[in-house]
């Protein structure tokens, strides 16, 4: 490994940092620059928060962690803490907060920037936890990124006329179909090496599974269409108590932004309606829809291990990789991530993204629901605040893996883990099956 605290090492790893931090911030600054005031200070859904709490929020963060903490410089704004905090300030409340106004908000990120440019400038990358490999700088760029995709599920709940625009991703470039088998026996889950990993990634650790078949795909919204037409949404037998209960409260008959299109179906994707696209895979599902169209269909959701093994596992060394065609960072042709294109790519857009054991679009087009709780891996510790992930343990969320279109390649990895509550479908959710391998299939 390079040695980043002096030298060489230390000027390129500064040198990357800035262009992370400059990337990050020119998508922050498009998200909330595409619309008036009164649209960033308005609250779109009670769900999620108003533009401009998101984007003063993230300066704040970075304020608390990058001048404060790594910096032990004087604070900016003491006196907005708590507004920015998101456990003191339920979302649904935060509209009638006193927030920065969006100029405010603008002036006050720019100057928090300017200061952790000033310190990246002159930081020993010691091996101070927070600050070797250069990790909280990784981890505030994740956590802007993160809420960039917040930001951009806003405006897909948004009203009005369009704001984004995006060229559409690409046709499909080969047939994809069918089921995977994976081979019984131990993988690599988690990892101690990836420097910008989070905590919940951490540590390391063997997993042994039995025998499994997963989909090639994720389920696309030709087939998802069939689970509709078949009265999935009204037959019970698919659907958990929670869901079924869920379903009926809700009144639930197909994924969010859909409606009926004379015998079809259309979508509203960022203030745009368009006939639904049966090769792609479907997004705005919750989790209780995503089991109750895997139970019709004869299957289950992967467990997180499962989903897991199928990306990084490589047969031919058994080792566990980073993401599904190796190590290295995610390109236009491996993966639909980044805001690049505003949707999901037809199944058969990724062929040099496919994983060893040739399973598709694992990472970027949807965020891919599992059967998991979230819970922290054996010898996990919390760092560096226990509110990034630990107090979310239980049983509470559900795992989602992979990231979506919305999700930047800086905060999206083949560890990279994210979590929701069953019932949340505003976020670029859809997913894949699985199921048991029968004998004859697992002696082959
Ligand atoms: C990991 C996406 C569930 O948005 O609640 C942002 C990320 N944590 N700020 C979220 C996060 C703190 C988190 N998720
Ligand atoms: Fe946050």
């Amino acid at each position: 490994m390079t040695d980043t605290t002096t030298g060489p090492g230390a000027e390129e790893l500064r040198a990357r940092i800035a262009e992370e931090l400059e990337r990050t911030r020119a998508r922050t600054a498009l998200l909330t620059g595409v619309v008036d005031d009164a649209d960033l200070t308005r609250q779109h859904s009670p769900l999620m928060s108003p533009l401009v709490w998101d984007l003063a929020h993230v300066g704040n963060q970075e304020e608390l962690w990058l001048v404060r903490d790594v910096g032990g410089r004087p604070a900016v704004r003491r006196d907005i803490d708590d507004l920015y905090d998101a456990f003191k300030q339920p979302r649904r409340d935060r509209p009638s907060l006193p927030l920065l106004p969006p100029a405010e908000a603008r002036a006050y990120v720019a100057t928090v920037r300017d200061k952790v440019y000033d310190l990246l400038d002159r930081i020993a990358f010691t091996d101070r936890p927070l600050v070797a490999d250069g990790f909280a700088f990784g981890m505030i760029v994740q956590h802007e990124q993160q809420h960039d995709e917040t930001m951009l599920a806003t405006h897909q709940l948004r009203d009005g006329p369009p704001a984004l625009a995006a060229p559409p991703p690409p046709e499909p470039r080969t047939a994809v179909g069918g089921e995977v088998l994976v081979p019984a026996g131990e993988f690599t889950m988690g990892t101690d090496t990836d420097p910008w990993a989070l905590d919940n990634e951490r540590p390391a650790h063997r997993v042994h599974l039995p025998a499994y078949v997963i989909d090639a795909a994720p389920v696309t919204n030709g087939r998802y269409r069939e689970f509709i037409a078949d009265g999935g949404y009204h037959d019970q037998r698919w659907w958990s108590a929670a869901g079924w209960r869920h379903r009926q409260e809700e009144g639930l008959d197909a994924p969010l932004h859909w409606r009926r299109d004379g015998d079809g179906w259309a979508y509203r994707r960022f203030g745009r309606w368009s006939a639904v696209r049966d090769d792609e895979p479907v997004v705005h599902v919750c989790w209780y829809e995503a089991q109750a169209y895997a139970a019709w269909a004869g299957k289950r959701l992967p467990t997180e291990a499962e989903w897991e093994k199928a990306a990084r596992w490589d047969p031919a060394t058994g080792r566990s990789r980073r993401h599904p065609w190796g190590d290295d960072d995610p390109t236009g042709e491996h993966a639909n991530l980044g805001q690049r294109h505003l949707w999901p790519a037809p199944v058969g857009a990724y062929p040099a993204g496919a994983s060893p054991l040739g399973v598709h679009q694992l990472i970027g087009d949807v965020w891919e629901w599992t059967s998991s709780t979230f819970r922290g891996y054996p010898g996990f510790t919390a760092f560096p605040y226990r509110e990034y992930s630990e107090v979310f343990f239980g049983d509470e969320h559900r795992v989602l893996r992979g990231g979506s279109f919305g999700t930047d390649r800086s905060a999206c990895r083949g560890t990279f883990r994210n979590w929701d509550y069953p019932i949340r479908r505003q976020i670029f959710s859809g997913f894949r099956c699985a199921r048991d391998a029968r004998p004859e299939e697992a002696y082959r």
